[in-house]
């Protein structure tokens, strides 16, 4: 049997590099090789924000153009939005009845979240349930394979054992296990070095003019020993190299070079990474702006995306309540 890909992104803003080395790359791959479903999770984005929620709509928008921007291929992979499959939510309840409370109280991401997260409300039923929407998103699709980050191991399992649970009880292989596929490539660092992310505003984002680029990069940290110009820097130390070795890696020996004999300064390397950046970054925004302008074409493929993800889901939910109600 074919293996079947799932993977989600909550539409919380526009896309940045991290998204692009940490999770985009990875589904371009993926979508060679194997079918591929991508969804655009707005109800766990509700879940977590619901008093933005004004914000999600145009997310939604915004993250559709990013991927395919990227290069993910409406002939290829499947995409659309959660909340247009009702089936989610129908077999999210189902999965809840039969997920004990301990499992999810358990669950470190959660636990994670509600001691670091101070500034929305996840004290919430749904919150809580987070991993089982999670569960029935990958289950309504039978999926074997979930690219996502480390920080998603614990849901993975939890999917596990609830799909295992329901087998155990009602006797039948509704289901089967899946299983993670990690990213390979290094996590990318944000301009200040800490994780990029949208809140700490250390991100160059997809859709970032060549202006912001070049003014993001003179942001970024460099090597803290090297000081003067003379100064030989150390470039395993610097996230500046790190983002050579990712965007540019022909020029990782001479940055190399040049660092370490102290031949060019940081100001000048920053410049020349910004111009690789902007170079690397080219098609995807020629290929975005096009698609700014033409937003019929995008809700064309995400109603596409839907229709085809409905039968499926459909088809799982039919099989589900046969084995329940039989
Ligand atoms: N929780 C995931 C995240 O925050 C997003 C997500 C929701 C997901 N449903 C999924 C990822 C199903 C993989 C499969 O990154
Ligand atoms: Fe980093 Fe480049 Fe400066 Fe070396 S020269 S410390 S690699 S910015």
């Amino acid at each position: 049997m074919r293996k079947i890909v799932f993977s989600g992104m909550r539409p919380t803003g526009k896309l940045h590099l991290g998204h692009l080395v940490g999770a985009l790359s990875n589904w371009l791959e993926l979508q060679q090789k194997y079918p591929c479903i991508f969804s655009i999770v707005d109800w766990h984005a509700f879940m977590g924000e619901y008093e933005q929620s004004h914000d999600i709509n145009a997310n939604i928008m915004d993250m559709a153009i990013d991927w395919l921007a990227c290069g993910i291929d409406p002939d290829k992979s499947t995409l659309f939005v959660q909340s247009q499959v009702p089936e989610h939510l129908e077999l999210a309840m189902i999965l809840g009845c039969l997920t004990p409370l301990g499992w999810l109280e358990r669950n470190p991401t959660y636990k994670e979240q509600l001691r670091e997260i101070t500034t929305r409300d996840l004290q919430t039923f749904a919150f809580l349930g987070y991993p089982v929407l999670q569960a029935a998103d990958i289950l309504l699709y039978k999926a074997n394979l979930v690219p996502i980050g480390e920080d998603q191991l614990p849901h993975l399992e939890l999917t596990r054992e609830i799909s295992r649970r329901f087998n155990h009880i009602f006797k039948k292989e509704v289901f089967t296990d899946c299983e993670a596929i990690l990213t390979q490539t290094p996590r990318l660092l944000g301009l200040d070095g800490r994780k990029m992310s949208k809140s700490y505003q250390n991100a160059i984002n997809l859709s970032d003019s060549k202006d912001d680029i070049e003014k993001k990069v003179k942001m970024m940290f460099t090597d803290p020993k090297r000081i003067k110009l003379s100064d030989p820097g150390h470039p395993e130390e610097c996230n500046v190299y790190t983002y050579y070795e990712v965007f540019a890696p022909g020029q990782k020996e001479a940055v190399y070079e040049w660092c370490t004999k102290a031949q060019k300064g940081c100001t000048d390397c920053k410049k020349i990474l910004a111009e690789h950046l902007v170079k690397y970054l080219e098609p995807i925004r020629e290929k975005r702006e096009k698609l700014v302008k033409d937003k019929d074409r995008v809700r064309d493929i995400l109603e596409a995306g839907r229709k085809k993800a409905s039968v499926m889901a459909k088809k799982t939910i039919e099989e589900v309540k046969e084995v329940i109600f039989k």
